[in-house]
């Protein structure tokens, strides 16, 4: 048990690294906060800084979630738990740094909007359906030019596509779970959705590399 909580803090927390906002800060001197969209994330770091930062942040945030959902194994390889409840634990210790990412203790719990640390997550749980999300997700960025609308769309894909025969999954609370981390990126998203039906949603102007 204090193994598993400790892990499960540990995932917060890993969750938690403000990945933008201290890379802003150290690196050029600005509060990521204090631009652009105002968000602490990959989209918004490549928006104000530029690609090379942004790409960092992004494979950070995105190594985020994977790191955290794959700590999960060490319950296994302790005994802590069955290994047919390795999935549930690292779908809840992947949430866990989706939430931390969010909320994160070390910056007033104003944190981003989970989009690349729910990816990481995906790719340690079902890399295969992760890869799909990227493809659809670069296939709504490149004919939308919004991040937004490609995050919110590929992370519906994700317990989407685990309906379908091809990935349905042994375990049906990956589906639950999916559904539950879309949502909390629809409300992340909330700003963005009433730009994007206002009309005012800003437009990507990276043409390439770009992810999520
Ligand atoms: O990953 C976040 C993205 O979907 C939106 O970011 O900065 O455009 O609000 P932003």
């Amino acid at each position: 048990i204090l193994l598993i909580l400790g892990l499960f803090v540990a995932a917060y927390l890993i969750g938690a690294i403000c990945t933008a906002v201290w890379l802003g800060k150290a690196y050029y001197g600005i509060d990521i906060r204090q631009h652009g969209s105002g968000n602490s994330g990959a989209t918004n770091t490549f928006r104000v800084l530029g690609k090379k930062p942004g790409a960092i942040v992004m494979f950070i945030d995105i190594f985020k979630g994977w790191a955290a959902a794959s700590l999960a194994n060490l319950l296994v390889m302790f005994n802590a738990i069955e290994s047919d409840q390795l999935i549930t634990f690292k779908l809840l210790m992947g949430g866990l740094a989706v939430l931390g990412h969010i909320f994160p203790v070390y910056e007033k719990f104003k944190g981003g909007k989970g989009v690349a640390t729910l990816l990481g997550m995906m790719l340690a749980v079902q890399p295969e359906v992760a890869l799909v999300c990227i493809v659809i997700f670069m296939i709504v960025l490149f004919t939308s030019k919004y991040v937004s609308l490609g995050s919110m769309i590929a992370a519906l894909a994700f317990p989407v596509l685990l309906l379908l025969p091809r990935f349905n999954p042994e375990n049906p609370v990956l589906i639950v779970f999916g559904f539950v981390l879309f949502a909390v990126v629809v409300l992340t998203h909330r700003k963005n959705i009433n730009r994007l039906l206002q009309g005012e949603e800003s437009k990507t102007t990276i043409k390439l590399g770009r992810r999520r």
